[in-house]
């Protein structure tokens, strides 16, 4: 697709990004059924141009174009960047060429990643924070300081006269569909929901917080940086962010065990230190294969656990790939308060015990420093008892007695 036609979302703010709808996996990790748009916008005031955002490198020619129909080069006064992700900054640089006499403004964060971008240390910019604005003339905008959403530098902004919000990456959605607003697109609920999933929920503290800065302000409309503008019940958005970002309140902790078995031993094992852990109060524990567990499900079970437990067989010196499939989906998570172990039978050597709990590790995990659950073949009787109090012990553990000495002495 290729629409050159500006669009005035709000008194005299444009629509100026461009739609990818040959797009079909993003970032490598997410499916665009039918593609995404790189959001921008340009703000016209009677002093100036202030620009908001750019766009893929690859559409950048058309971007241009869209503003060219707006102003001239010279008339730019700012250039705001809340996300210098590549699919909004990659055109940065080639506008910071054009209108020599606009200033750049990022988050702090993002300074030294804009130098780096722009391949310069001689740029015009000003960092911005929450309680920092700029008015040009009949508009004044507003920054939130919004970092980890989802990157450390991502911020917001708020048009005060138009109570428009920008949000960034936060609200979006890789929707593409040129109707652009809310009301007028295809039903992009799925979308919305699948891209926090993949995006923003590893984040969700930060969630709470940019929630709790929005919810100062009376926002009449959402521009966010990809999918449709949320001008009907921008609210709506916001609360679906909330409930998707708050803590469940539970009355007990809830401890997945999930293991992979060749010869039932691992299985055995499992199924022992599932009985320890459910002689624990306060636990409800479950166990899953995962050679029946699908990658969504994995997400959605890890995501609701408290502590988890993983058994794995070693073959030919490695984990299994379902198993390191199990640990893929953890980069959808906020690993934060999570407890995590391993345990295993092996044949020969027993190193995907290791490996796994040094990746849990790596993940930032708390991994209590307990006696190792490596069990050669069959699991005899009193081995079998080891499993029940392993169980026992990581239950306790993760009701938390003993926490604070095990876990700082480890991770
Ligand atoms: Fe849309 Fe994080 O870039």
């Amino acid at each position: 697709m290729n629409n050159n036609n500006v669009v005035e979302i709000s008194d005299n703010i444009f629509f100026i990004g461009v739609f990818d709808s040959e797009i079909r996996t993003f970032d490598i990790i997410m499916k665009t059924a039918n593609g995404s748009s790189y959001n921008a916008y340009l703000i016209k005031t009677s002093e100036g141009i202030i620009v908001v955002d750019g766009v893929k490198i690859e559409f950048q020619e058309e971007y241009f174009r869209k503003l060219e129909q707006l102003c001239q080069y010279d008339e730019i006064k700012y250039v705001i960047s809340h996300h210098l992700e590549p699919d909004h900054a990659g055109s940065i640089p080639e506008l910071i060429k054009r209108c020599t006499s606009a200033k750049v403004l990022v988050s702090p964060q993002a300074a030294n990643m804009l130098k780096a971008l722009v391949k310069s240390e001689s740029i015009n910019f000003e960092t911005v924070w929450t309680n920092k604005s700029i008015t040009l003339g009949e508009k004044t905008v507003q920054f939130l300081t919004t970092p980890y959403l989802h990157w450390p530098e991502t911020m917001s902004s708020y048009v005060v006269e138009n109570k428009l919000l920008f949000s960034g990456d936060v609200f979006g959605s890789h929707y593409c569909d040129e109707r652009l607003f809310e009301e007028q697109v295809g039903d992009f609920s799925y979308a919305f929901s699948y891209y926090y999933d993949h995006i923003m929920r590893p984040f969700k503290s930060y969630v709470q917080n940019a929630i709790k800065l929005y919810e100062k302000l009376t926002i009449d409309l959402i521009a966010p940086l990809h999918g449709p503008i949320l001008n009907h019940h921008p609210q709506k958005y916001i609360q679906l962010y909330k409930k998707y970002s708050e803590p469940t309140h539970k009355s007990h902790k809830v401890l997945s065990i999930f293991y992979l078995t060749s010869y039932k031993n691992t299985r055995n094992m499992a199924q022992k230190i599932y009985e320890g852990c459910e002689s624990v109060e306060g636990i409800v524990a479950n166990v899953y294969d995962l050679a029946s567990l699908d990658e969504q499900n994995m997400i959605k079970i890890l995501d609701e656990s408290d502590g988890i437990l993983i058994g794995t067989p070693t073959i030919n010196g490695d984990a299994p790939k379902p198993v390191w499939d199990l640990l893929c989906c953890m980069m959808f998570l906020e690993k934060k308060g999570k407890i995590a172990q391993a345990f295993g039978s092996y044949g020969w050597s027993g190193e995907a015990i290791d490996m796994i709990i040094d990746r849990l590790k790596f993940l930032h995990f708390k991994v209590p420093p307990m006696n190792l659950l490596k069990i050669k073949l069959i699991p005899t009787k009193e081995e079998l008892q080891e499993c029940f109090d392993f169980g026992v012990e990581f239950c306790e553990i993760l009701n938390g007695k003993m926490i604070e000495i095990t876990m700082t002495s480890n991770n």
